[in-house]
């Protein structure tokens, strides 16, 4: 009787810190980001203007807003006035991979790890359980402005999700800064622009 409570309990307590694993797991807790197109490499300050000094920091799945395409940070500084802000963040690094993510407890030689962190190689007495943090990799953001495609760094984790990647991002400093992502020319941002023209045509001519 005793040893059937043990292992019972031995299975539920398995059971929990497995939960608590998947819940620490940025693919599955992130919050979604919408974007109109207004933080395209395309999109100049025309058509958007906005930034990220009261984003909600933590974990993000960045997504174009009608079409639900997932959008990823450019890897190429983009020229200030673009990403509909007047100073824009942009990634100094590469996106991690999935084969990247088979970490090597041996060598310590692997320096991206991925999704495929549940995927590890482990080797005898060296052994340890994959952690969650083994498919985040740190990256570099760098503010592009006129003056320099570098003039501040923000530090940016990173992880693949296979489908899509989620970024954990700080909030900028001015009000002039905004993260970077996609390459979507800026059509809806843009249609949204002239809706707003109209609709304050609109409450003009009604005053
Ligand atoms: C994740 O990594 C794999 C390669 O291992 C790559 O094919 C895939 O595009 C990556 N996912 C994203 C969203 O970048
Ligand atoms: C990107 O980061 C590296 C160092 O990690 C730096 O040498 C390089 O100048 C940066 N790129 C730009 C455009 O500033």
């Amino acid at each position: 009787m005793e040893a059937v409570k043990t292992i019972m309990l031995m299975i539920i307590s398995a059971g929990v810190q497995a939960t608590a694993l998947l819940q620490d797991d940025p693919c599955n807790n992130y919050k979604m980001l919408y974007d109109d197109g207004g933080r395209s490499i395309k999109c100049d300050l025309y058509y958007s203007e906005s930034h990220d000094r009261f984003i909600d920091e933590g974990w993000r799945r960045v997504q174009l807003q009608p079409t639900g395409e997932d959008l990823n940070m450019p890897t190429q500084c983009v020229p200030h006035g673009y990403c509909g802000s007047h100073s824009n963040v942009w990634l100094n690094g590469s996106h991690p991979t999935v084969e990247d993510g088979k970490v090597d407890k041996m060598g310590g030689l692997s320096t991206h790890p991925t999704v495929e962190d549940g995927i590890v190689d482990r080797i005898g007495c060296l052994s340890t359980h994959p952690t969650v943090e083994d498919g985040i990799v740190n990256r570099m953001g760098c503010l592009s402005m006129f003056s320099s495609c570098c003039k501040a760094k923000y530090p940016i984790k990173i992880k693949n999700c296979s489908d899509y990647n989620v970024y954990n991002l700080k909030r900028t400093f001015g009000s002039d800064e905004r993260y970077c992502f996609g390459e979507a020319v800026c059509f809806y941002a843009a249609v949204e622009r002239i809706l707003h023209f109209f609709q304050k045509l609109r409450n003009t001519n009604e005053d």
